[in-house]
């Protein structure tokens, strides 16, 4: 039996326990008790709540569709009673991602991150939450071209019939709002050129080719190209489906074994290796950092959400780790130089510019 249902996962930080590390329990009771009231109600099918670092993740089931007003507004209301708890904790950068003073029927646009897809729920439907902290949407490219066209990855683009066709990739360009369909294996090259530059291309959904079936959903809203400076971190979540067709569980979850370099960590000015961890780890301490991600592993059943598994609560990943410690190490010498320090460009987003202000009149022409 097959069910149409609608995975929601929309995020925020509206403050942090202790600086950026961490939400204070005050504030996922509110979410929870909200949630739970929810789910009564019949607005949702099912839910759970996601963490990790300074933002919480309100994993949802429902039957509105994607971009569905009232869940939407569900959640943004929900924000702001955690703001309200926030508040009264004196927490930090109490509201901070709820960048505008109503709801406007949507929460894109205003703050929170979201990743959402409709599915034809599977006989057996396993997925994964990737939660991330200190970190843009961006983040997710290199992962996502690792397990849906990277044979070196997911031996199943090989072994498996219905994976063989490839997959078809939805590249945004935040830059200049507009999209490409990029389909893999025949865009294997070009669609590299793009997400090779993660800051301004990023992957939003994966689609099978054999059937067009949605695998992967990814939020890409970036708090600094809303507010036009910056405002703490997008910190990204992703929604994707694995299994009998699809990248196995282990072929999602491989791509995270190599710490690849992300931008986001202090002060949304610095890259940094992504750690792998699990939920009792995923509080940035050093460093702010460096950034994090979690992996919450479920198995729906008419909706309803079997689990979480912390999947990345393994030994296996501890290698990923250590070498993270050794890059952070590395790169920590650095200070602020190139390349541990964003680009020019992207500190465009930060003080920079009133620092070049300060300066303009006291430049000279030189001779060079
Ligand atoms: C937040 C973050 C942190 C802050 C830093 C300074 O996402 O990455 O590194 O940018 O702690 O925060 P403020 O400027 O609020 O003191
Ligand atoms: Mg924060
Ligand atoms: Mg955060």
């Amino acid at each position: 039996m097959s069910e149409k249902i609608t995975i929601s996962i929309i995020k925020a930080d509206v403050g942090g326990f202790v600086g950026h590390g961490d939400v204070h329990p005050a504030l996922t009771e509110k979410a929870r008790e909200r949630l739970a009231q929810a789910k009564a109600d019949g607005l949702l099918v099912d839910y759970h709540i996601g963490k990790v670092g300074d933002d919480t993740s309100l994993i949802m089931t429902h039957n509105k569709g994607v971009d569905a007003e009232p869940i939407h507004k569900f959640a943004w209301d929900t924000f702001e009673a955690m703001t309200e708890a926030a508040k009264k904790y004196k927490q930090y950068g109490a509201g901070q991602d709820l960048l505008s003073e109503a709801f406007t029927g949507t929460v894109r646009g205003l703050g929170p991150g979201v990743a959402e897809m409709d599915i034809d729920e599977r006989p057996s439907e396993p997925i994964v939450c990737f939660l991330a902290d200190k970190t843009e949407p961006g983040a997710w490219n290199y992962p996502l071209f690792k397990m849906f066209a990277d044979p070196f990855n997911t031996p199943g683009l090989v072994i498996d019939p219905k994976m063989t066709d490839g997959f078809t990739f939805e590249v945004h360009d935040l830059i200049k709002k507009r999209k490409l369909l990029l389909s893999c294996p025949n865009d294997y090259y070009a669609i590299l050129m793009f997400i090779g530059a993660p800051s301004r291309f990023v992957i939003k959904h994966v689609f099978r080719n054999v059937d067009n079936m949605i695998c992967a959903s990814t939020s890409t809203q970036r708090l600094s190209l809303i507010a036009g400076r910056y405002v703490g971190k997008d910190d990204p979540v992703m929604i994707v489906r694995a299994q009998s067709g699809l990248p196995a569980i282990g072929e999602v979850l491989e791509p995270f074994a190599t710490p690849y370099l992300v931008a986001g960590w202090m002060r949304g000015s610095h890259h940094g290796p992504l750690m792998p961890c699990s939920f009792s780890e995923a509080h940035p301490t050093r460093f702010d950092g460096p950034p994090r991600v979690v992996a919450y592993g479920f198995q729906l059943a008419d909706g309803m959400f079997i689990g979480p598994r912390d999947l990345f609560d393994d030994p296996a990943y501890d290698e990923a780790r250590r070498k993270c410690n050794e890059i952070t190490n590395y790169i920590r010498l650095m200070g602020p130089f190139e390349p541990h320090r964003l680009g020019l460009e992207e500190m465009e987003y930060t003080t920079m510019p009133q620092l070049m202000e300060k300066f303009e009149d006291m430049f000279e022409p030189s001779e060079d």
